[in-house]
């Protein structure tokens, strides 16, 4: 058995050579992803055993609940948006490394990744399978998959990527069971919970791969819905999901983060974003910056030295990071007024502009 440790050094020596991206010509043009040859979204029985063979697993075979309430259709609806989404992510980092493309080429190691990666994407397979499985058994439609555009040219912030939407993942699924339990859909927690288990084993494979502890925090981060919708629609092309306007879920406007490589001290953060996204200029000394992080009551902060730049508005707000120890994932949200907000769903709903996204560990 390889060490892991020097298995991890020696990924991360390999990455700093990243060579400049190449358009491919013979995969995915026009970010179209799907059908998958193997006949996924809609695979046949065959097909459908073939991907648990590579999954190493099946899908749940027992039947689901009698009945779902309306919340709970809207959870099956995103985690089916949500997985569509990883699996043409994954479908195409599994094609760039197996091709070897520049900057993904692992050298000592790769068979062990791709061994990995593959069976990631046929996990996700029937994650989406179950999902929409599901929404069909309720005689809601399927969702169906939107063509997609992914901001990494290179195997390590592509596992970057990976591990931050897989946190988002993780903070979102707590919502989607909350919610569930909330509405009396007590018979599909334990499906979810035990995605969240396979989500956080992936999560510590990409830590291993970016030289970084597996488990990040006591209590990982919360989410809420619509924050992950957001998050996923900033990865597809507008205008190409075919029925995301069958989800009835927020998409609040960007919020970005300035601040680059985000060490683990308190410090001033600095954010932007768009004019017009935040309403007129009188509100602006009503809106806050609000941190969720871990299980702990979201962190309020008020902007400083706000500065308008043509249409671009940049401010920054105080990061406590040694009060709280915010490692792992931190939610970052303006919100109209400055609570207090007992927890993230309350933020959610006071939000203007987010998520942004903050991984420290
Ligand atoms: C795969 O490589 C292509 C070409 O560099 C790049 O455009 C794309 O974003 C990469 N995708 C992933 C998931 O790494």
């Amino acid at each position: 058995m390889r060490s892991i440790i020097s298995f991890a050094t020696f990924s991360l020596a390999t990455l700093t050579w990243a060579a400049p991206a190449r358009k491919r010509a013979d995969f995915l043009p026009d970010g179209q992803y799907f059908p998958l040859a193997n006949g996924f979204p809609n695979p046949s029985a065959d097909q459908i055993k073939q991907i648990q063979k590579q999954a190493f697993g099946t899908l749940p075979n027992g039947a689901p609940p009698a009945s779902i309430s309306t919340d709970g259709l809207t959870n099956l609806k995103l985690l089916a948006l949500n997985e569509l989404f990883e699996v043409a992510f994954f479908t195409e980092l599994v094609y760039n490394v197996t091709n070897k493309l520049p900057g993904y080429d692992l050298g000592y190691g790769h068979e062990y990744v791709l061994d990995e990666l593959n069976a990631i994407v046929a996990q996700e397979q029937l994650h989406a399978l179950n999902a929409n499985g599901a929404l069909q058994k309720f005689n809601a439609g399927p969702i169906q998959p939107c063509k997609y555009s992914f901001p990494v040219t290179d195997f390590q912030s592509a596992i970057a990527l990976a591990a931050t939407f897989t946190d988002v993942v993780l903070g979102t699924l707590q919502d989607v069971n909350q919610i569930f339990a909330k509405n009396g859909d007590d018979g599909l927690v334990r499906a979810v919970s035990s995605v969240i288990g396979n989500e956080g084993e992936q999560e510590g494979f990409y830590h291993i791969l970016q030289n970084k502890r597996p488990s990040t925090l006591p209590f990982l981060t919360t989410g809420v819905r619509d924050f992950a919708f957001t998050a996923i629609q900033s990865f597809t092309i507008p205008g190409s999901c075919p029925n995301i306007n069958t989800i009835p879920l927020k998409t609040f406007k960007p919020l970005n983060i300035l601040t680059t490589d985000i060490k683990p001290v308190t410090q001033n953060l600095k954010f932007s974003f768009k004019k017009a996204d935040a309403g007129v200029a009188d509100w602006w000394d009503q809106l806050s910056l609000v941190y969720i992080n871990q299980q702990n009551v979201p962190v309020v902060k008020s902007l400083q030295n706000t500065v308008v730049h043509g249409d671009t508005v940049t401010f920054e707000a105080a990061f406590p990071f040694d009060e709280f120890e915010m490692n792992g994932l931190t939610i970052a949200a303006v919100t109209k007024g400055a609570g207090p907000f007992p927890n993230a769903p309350a933020v959610a709903q006071a939000a203007i502009l987010g998520p942004g996204l903050i991984e420290i560990s």
